[in-house]
């Protein structure tokens, strides 16, 4: 039984195969297209998808779209009566989305008649849902979507029993976390799609000393949250995003009130320095989605009882947050979906086709994240020699597991700043350790030099550090497993001075713990490192310069040589500069 999961015409586009309850494949579209968060139609992904199955489309027994346009109808329609602007946008992202079997056929060159799949509609907060329950370890778990908005709601919460999903409550459409974030982000100056990060990374520089005001901007009871709608701008015009456009980043338009610098001060120009007060916002926006987030989790723990919670949706990304859920809620366990955004819509899609509709029972656990295209090394060694390395002055040598970790690290180890390329492309926005950049986190300068050569990013955003699994209780104050970068600890107060690099000004580390199961390679990198020098972190970035994670070995060679990047680890291939 194959299922098709398609993200189109939304941001982060993508697809996923599950085939007999198994996840075969998960990949986003702008890995092949390389437009960042690229919206459209994922064709290329489904192309992926299909032959890492070895299937093709006409093989595909059901087709799975994250989205319900006929969920909370009675909302919308009041929505396009007051606003007819709205009612239009709202119009053509329809006429693409339920156009989606036109665009199969087409995309795949393939006569209707031939497409024997079953469509199904999944309601956008029980997809995300379902990628994180259904792919966390867990029989029963608490769970809840946080996110900016999809079918006209913003957050969804529940509980999750073996195949079984009930859904206790969601909040609508103009109330959103995740438009609260966004919008604040851009007051602060920081106006591209998916900025909310740099925002959450410059928190950490401030004092939270606008926290009262932002107790207005965001309202809770405890129980659930409304946003102080005079501040916001999106719910008279709808939130100006242009997901329906093909091969385009998705922009935004303004979502903040005047009433946002009336309360706070002026807003911030891009181009303006960062000063105290900036920070200080920074740090109140984060301290108040905490507050509001924490307690929504107090609130589902002690309401389904349950121990583990699973969470998605694009506020789950805020690692800072989920960092604190340990200590402050009930919940002793976590899992967060690696694409909690809306490419892992695909995955859940599919998954809930497979269990809700389909009724089968769980057997899959989402234990790593490489779901990804694969290179052979016929191709990595292809791509090489066009390259023409040897001619431009470059050592090129091939060696077996064992020796290839040994040597990367000690070039990790001497401060030169390593490319990383392995196996399947990971799913979900983060690097961990397949398409990634190591270098050594012990260097205090070493965030500067990656910018200054490498990954051009604002100072004040910090670095990553992967560690050792079985390393991470001695380094960190927590242990919970962070396999998918989606936590932020602290890091123990003797051990910062030892990991300086990729340790945030907070003392916190957004970790990613690296099993030998889940990726045995990188994990030999890291050991052979912890062999050297006594560390078991390396800093881990992702492979890329302001452009989508690079994909397939050409792209990493091409990022190698325009950067400044010392070597480049390619599959059994080490590349140095000689
Ligand atoms: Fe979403």
């Amino acid at each position: 039984m194959n299922i098709l999961g398609i993200n189109a015409y939304h941001g982060n586009a993508s697809a996923a195969l599950v085939c007999d309850g198994q996840l075969v494949a998960a990949v986003e579209e702008e890995r092949f297209n390389r437009v960042k968060y690229a919206a459209g139609f994922p064709s290329a992904a489904i192309r992926y998808c299909l032959k890492e199955a070895g299937l093709s489309l006409s093989d595909i027994d059901h087709v799975a779209v994250p989205r319900n346009p006929f969920a909370r109808l009675g909302t919308k329609i009041a929505y396009a009566v007051r606003m007819p602007s709205f009612a239009r946008e709202r119009a053509k992202v329809l006429v693409k989305f339920t156009g989606i079997p036109e665009a199969l056929t087409q995309a795949f060159d393939t006569a209707p008649a031939q497409l024997k799949a079953r469509f199904h509609r999944v309601e956008h907060h029980v997809a995300h849902l379902a990628s994180a329950f259904y792919c966390s370890p867990f029989e029963n778990a608490a769970l809840l979507s946080a996110d900016g908005l999809g079918d006209f709601a913003s957050s969804m919460w529940g509980a999750g029993f073996g195949p079984h999903m009930n859904i206790h409550g969601s909040i609508a459409f103009p109330h959103s976390l995740g438009l609260y974030y966004t919008a604040v982000t851009q007051y602060l100056g920081f106006l591209k799609f998916g900025d909310e990060y740099k925002v959450m990374g410059l928190a950490a520089y401030g004092q939270p000393e606008f926290l009262d005001s932002f107790r207005r901007i965001v309202k809770s009871n405890g129980t659930r949250f409304a946003l102080g709608l005079e501040y916001f701008t999106h719910h008279r015009t709808g939130p100006e995003m242009s997901w329906a456009e093909a091969d385009k980043t998705p922009s935004l338009g303004k979502m903040f009130s005047n009433a946002l610098p009336r309360d706070l001060g002026p807003a911030r120009l891009p181009e303006e320095p960062l000063e105290a007060r900036h920070r200080n916002l920074a740090a109140s926006l984060q301290a108040r989605l905490e507050e509001v987030y924490l307690g929504m989790l107090r609130r589902l723990a002690g309401e389904t009882r349950m121990k583990a919670v699973c969470l998605a949706g694009g506020v789950a990304f805020n690692c800072v947050a989920n960092g604190k859920i340990l200590s402050a809620t009930p919940f002793e366990k976590v899992y967060v979906h690696p694409a909690a955004g809306d490419a892992g819509l695909a995955v859940g899609a599919a998954l809930y086709v497979w269990h809700r509709v389909l009724g089968r029972p769980r057997s899959f656990v989402m234990d790593h994240a490489y779901w990804g295209p694969a290179y052979s090394k016929e191709e990595v060694r292809a791509a090489v020699n066009r390259a023409n390395l040897e001619q431009g002055g470059f050592h090129i040598v091939e060696l077996a597991e064992e020796e290839l970790a040994r040597k990367a690290a000690s070039l990790v180890a001497e401060g030169s700043i390593l490319g990383w390329f392995q196996g399947r492309a990971e799913w979900g926005p983060r690097a961990l350790g397949n398409r990634s950049i190591v270098a050594d986190p012990r260097r205090p300068e070493m965030k500067e030099i990656l910018n200054r050569r490498i990954k051009h990013r604002e100072i004040f955003r910090p670095f990553a550090p992967s560690i050792l699994a079985e390393a991470a209780g001695e380094w960190f104050e927590e242990s919970h497993p962070s396999p998918f970068m989606t936590m932020a600890y602290a890091v123990k107060p003797e051990k910062r001075e030892k990991i300086p690099a990729p340790t945030h000004v907070d003392g916190t580390g957004r970790l990613q713990t690296v099993s030998h199961d889940a990726n045995p390679r990188y994990w030999r990198l890291i050991k052979a490192f912890e062999q050297q020098t006594g560390v078991p972190v390396v800093l881990n970035t992702s492979f890329n310069d302001n452009e989508p994670i690079v994909c397939k070995p050409e792209e990493a060679l091409d990022c190698f040589l325009r950067t400044q990047m010392d070597a480049l680890v390619l599959g059994d291939l080490l590349i140095t500069r000689s």
